[in-house]
């Protein structure tokens, strides 16, 4: 579920309303229509809205589920979706937009893969009078009219949560209490703000000290790789902050291998809460798991739809997100969607 508010990221503005429905169907498929074309750019005159997205890449099990989320919703609203998977590379993005414009598509979404270096390609969207909506991560364009919302999480939240668990759980540390950060893709929105929003909770408590933090890329190769690199250098660790379940899964792995005891021996904490990272904290393996949802398919249809048709729509919408403990993932896990 979604809740609009305002949005306090450099360049972009204050929460207009909300008012998020969606509707009608049709399919598609990677790098390509998987429709018969448009009503306004590409000339076959089916009546069907176009929107051009480009995915970040299949990084992790919430990419996956975002993925399908769009593609769902886009055949549900009756919307042809140009899907590109940009395999994490911003210079595949910013080329999925180039042909997104050139193909005149009537709408533009994206996840941008980071935060900076997308001024130039927006502007000629813009200029070609396509409007451009931002999905899951932002951008820090001074310029807030190059895009005409932000539909996503909270990610400073879903790090300062983490954090205030963390300080609730080691209350009564007398001694250091030694963190490892597994971080997200560099430069990306979700890594930079899940790291502010930690550091800023666990200030709280000066016994809680990161000792090392590193991008695993939000992948679950990157988690383990980096984990095992932790363990090596530091010979006492009581916890580790992953970015994403993913990375944290991987590390599970490096954790094991090196006879320590995952949940137990090492204070795992997460974000995400994908069926895989609920099932560890269900097992026990992880402790805490602050949520972010990707299911916002059915949000930005609806939002496509406003745009492409003039209306006015919130300049951010916000995803509706809680945490889990151990006895709460297993309540959860039944019914669990993604
Ligand atoms: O932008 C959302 C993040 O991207 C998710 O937390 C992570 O799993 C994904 O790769």
């Amino acid at each position: 579920m979604l809740k609009t508010g305002t949005f306090t990221r450099r360049g972009l503005g204050t929460l207009l309303a909300a008012g998020l429905l969606a509707g009608g169907l049709v399919g598609c498929a990677n790098s390509d229509t998987g429709g018969d074309g448009g009503d306004s750019g590409d000339g076959s005159g089916n009546g069907k809205i176009v929107l051009g997205f480009s995915q970040v890449g299949a990084e992790s099990g919430w990419r996956t589920a975002n993925t399908t989320s769009v593609k769902e919703a886009a055949a549900e609203a009756g919307i042809e979706l140009k899907f590109d998977d940009a395999q994490q590379k911003q210079e595949n993005q910013i080329k999925a937009i180039r042909n997104f414009i050139q193909q005149k598509v009537d709408v533009i979404a994206f996840s941008p893969v980071v935060e900076s270096g997308w001024d130039t390609v927006l502007k000629e969207a813009k200029d070609a009078d396509i409007p451009v909506i931002l999905t899951d991560r932002a951008v820090d364009s001074a310029d807030t009219s190059l895009y005409k919302t932000f539909i996503g999480s909270d990610f400073v939240k879903e790090g300062r949560l983490s954090g205030e668990w963390l300080v609730e759980e080691k209350k009564a540390a007398t001694g250091p209490v030694n963190i490892v950060e597994l971080q997200g893709t560099t430069g990306s929105a979700p890594a930079n703000d899940r790291k502010k929003g930690f550091a800023e909770a666990i200030a709280a408590n000066p016994n809680l000290k990161i000792v090392a933090s590193q991008s695993g890329d939000f992948t679950r190769a990157g988690g383990k790789q980096v984990m095992e690199q932790f363990l090596k250098a530091n010979p006492k660790i009581d916890v580790l902050f992953a970015h994403n379940d993913d990375m944290g899964l991987g590390a599970l792995e490096a954790i094991t291998a090196a006879g320590k005891v995952p949940g137990k021996d090492i204070t795992i904490i997460t974000i995400d809460a994908v069926k895989d990272g609920m099932q560890a904290l269900a097992d026990g393996k992880f402790n805490f798991i602050a949520e972010c949802s990707p299911l916002l398919g059915p949000q930005l249809m609806d939002l496509v739809k406003k745009v492409h048709a003039g209306e006015s729509v919130p300049t951010r919408v916000e995803t509706e997100e809680t945490t889990f403990t151990s006895e709460q993932a297993k309540a959860a896990l039944p019914t669990r969607k993604y």
